[in-house]
């Protein structure tokens, strides 16, 4: 069993603590864990880094834990006497960052502690010292009770999710789920390839999009067809041929056997709910959910916290595994659930 980390951003940190640890779960079981503020630690079997990093919108970094200090005057008295060669050798190149957490705590740092660190590696290692394209990536983490010696492997999702915001699709909507929410929703519903995802609201497929891009088949459903044509104009852009979009009604929906139900109902404001009260609509979709999920699928929905999704839930009787809210702005805080059939 290693020692893992992962460092998550500053932005919507309740749901990006609830995806990274949805994520590991995924792939291996989790001993020892705690948060020290947005730095995860954790022990497991398996190292699950590498998905953390393809596949988390708000992880920022993730890797192995080399080595743990209680302070950083140990991490100066101690690093010339632990061992490095199973993580870095004479061949490849490396570099060191540090990043300070616990500054409110009254700690702090040198500007050589990165220095330091990289003249013992370089030392007794061979390694070489590259500041632009390093084979290994060192990582010192100081938090308020201990420090850690990382290798760790930077995320490059968050620029593309920035990419892909809906303002730079080939269509757009301002309906439209932005990208880095869309992508955290399917983590949450613990989307897979080759699995099938159903929008049954899914206007310009702002969620579909990030479903098609971990390689789901997509399914979108809309009343409006200028939406499905707006989906399908930004689906094509990813893969051609591995979405249906049907324009109903997703109060009658009709589909079976889907894997998960990924969406964001219309909240009556910038998308229309064509007369219909958005309460109602969010409801009567609910209750037919559990035909068209199969057994073991999951739903992940997302609405405007006035509407009450995760009541109706309960009153439903579905089994509810995660519950987050994140603020848009002051006048809307949405809330995203999670429910496993
Ligand atoms: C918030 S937008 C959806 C955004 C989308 N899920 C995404 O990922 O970008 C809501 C969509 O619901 C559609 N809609 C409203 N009432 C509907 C209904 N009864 N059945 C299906 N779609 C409906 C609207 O046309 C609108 O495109």
């Amino acid at each position: 069993m290693n020692t893992y980390y992962s460092i998550i951003v500053g932005e919507n940190v309740e749901l990006g603590k609830a995806e990274l640890e949805t994520l590991i779960s995924i792939q291996t079981s989790v001993h020892d864990s705690k948060w020290v503020g947005r730095v995860f630690l954790f022990n497991a079997p398996i190292d699950p880094t590498d998905l953390i990093v393809n596949r988390a919108a708000y992880v920022r970094e993730a890797g192995e834990v080399i080595c743990m200090f209680d302070s950083i005057e140990e991490l100066y008295r101690e690093m010339e006497n632990i061992a490095l060669d199973d993580w870095i050798d004479s061949t490849q190149s490396f570099s060191v960052r540090h990043v300070n957490f616990a500054k409110d705590y009254g700690v702090s740092i040198g500007p050589n502690l990165s220095r330091f660190v990289g003249r013992v590696i370089k030392d007794r290692t061979g390694a070489r010292v590259d500041l632009e394209s390093s084979d290994i990536k060192i990582q010192v983490v100081i938090m308020p009770d201990n420090v850690i010696l990382c290798k760790s492997k930077i995320s490059r999702l968050r620029g593309e999710l920035i990419k892909r915001t809906p303002g730079r699709k080939p269509w757009f909507h301002p309906s439209m789920m932005n990208s880095i929410v869309a992508r955290s929703m399917c983590n949450l519903a613990r989307i897979m390839t080759g699995e099938t995802v159903l929008d049954p609201f899914c206007g310009g497929g702002g969620i579909l999009c990030e479903a098609a891009i971990i390689g789901a088949k997509t399914i979108g459903i809309d009343l409006s067809w200028r939406f499905l044509q707006g989906a399908e104009a930004n689906l094509k852009d990813i893969d051609p041929s591995r979405f249906t979009l049907i324009q109903s009604d997703a109060r009658h929906m009709q589909i079976i056997g889907c894997d998960h139900i990924v969406t964001d109902p219309p909240y009556g404001r910038v998308s229309s709910t064509r007369g219909e009260r958005a309460i109602k609509l969010l409801w009567n979709f609910l209750t037919l959910s559990p035909n068209v999920v199969s057994k073991g699928g999951t739903l992940c929905v997302s609405a405007s916290s006035e509407m009450g999704v995760s009541d109706m839930i309960d009153s439903l009787g579905f089994r509810r595994v995660c519950r987050v809210k994140i603020r848009v702005h002051s006048g809307l805080t949405r809330e995203i659930v999670v429910v496993e059939f």
